[in-house]
């Protein structure tokens, strides 16, 4: 099975010409499921107007319920649609503003709580990369979340340094870091998790990235925009 998943982070989209798009170039006939992450509020009109669509919140509060403008709680986002089945924990726009590692970990249990899959996000920046930190970086990172018994339903390996630059990490990079992360499941002895990679992917480089085959998928931001370069991205899955 693989795994693709569209972070159309805070882009306007028009759904209705998106999944035109997409539906149109689609051929598939290979096993992917496909996860869409709209905004807050386009989490609605998605479940209105693409009823078939399984999607993924890219935020949540670590609160359950009060006084804290601009957030939103896992139990209503459990309620906004029945297609929403997974949130993102941990990306890195939002580790900017000021998520902890701690942080991540309180929003997956909040998620688990409301029955809602967390996509772990992971990835250092590029300083930590070149000063050879980045196994050390990650595994701070893998362990602090694994701590508590927690398990995501995805983890996404996303360089820092490859997101919104249009050159993704190259093939050993990913799989050195996949193989970081694999080496950690593995010696905590937790199930196995599909990894995924996200950084720049787009229909032009997904075969050399998905050619690593610790990869269940991808996880695609700008390229994901356009329903039609998005389809063309799970065909070469
Ligand atoms: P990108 O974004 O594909 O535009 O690099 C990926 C992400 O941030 O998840």
């Amino acid at each position: 099975m693989k795994y693709l998943i569209a972070n159309w982070k805070m882009n306007s989209i028009d759904i209705e010409e998106w999944q035109n798009r997409f539906n149109k170039t689609l051929k598939l006939n290979k096993d992917i499921e496909i996860i869409v992450c709209p905004n807050y509020l386009d989490i609605i009109k998605c479940s209105q107007q693409a009823p078939n669509l399984i999607m993924a919140a890219q935020d949540v509060s670590i609160h359950d319920d009060g006084p804290f403008t601009g957030q939103i709680s896992a139990h209503q986002l459990s309620r906004s649609s029945e297609q929403l089945k997974y949130c993102l924990v941990g990306h890195s726009e939002v580790r900017f503003k000021g998520d902890s590692n701690s942080t991540v970990k309180k929003k997956s249990q909040k998620l688990e709580g409301c029955n809602i899959n967390s996509i772990l996000c992971v990835g250092e920046d590029e300083s930590i990369l070149n000063k050879g930190e980045r196994e050390k970086f990650l595994l701070n990172q893998l362990d602090s979340y694994f701590q508590d018994g927690l398990c995501p339903k995805f983890i996404a390996y996303e360089p820092i340094w490859a997101i919104g630059t249009g050159i993704p990490a190259d093939k050993k990079n990913i799989d050195d870091a996949l193989k970081i992360i694999s080496i950690f499941l593995k010696e905590k002895k937790l199930k196995k998790i599909p990894l995924l990679y996200g950084g720049s992917v787009s229909s032009k480089n997904v075969e050399e990235i998905m050619s690593s085959n610790i990869l269940s998928g991808c996880l695609v931001g700008n390229a994901s925009l356009d329903g039609e370069e998005f389809a063309r991205i799970a065909e070469k899955l």
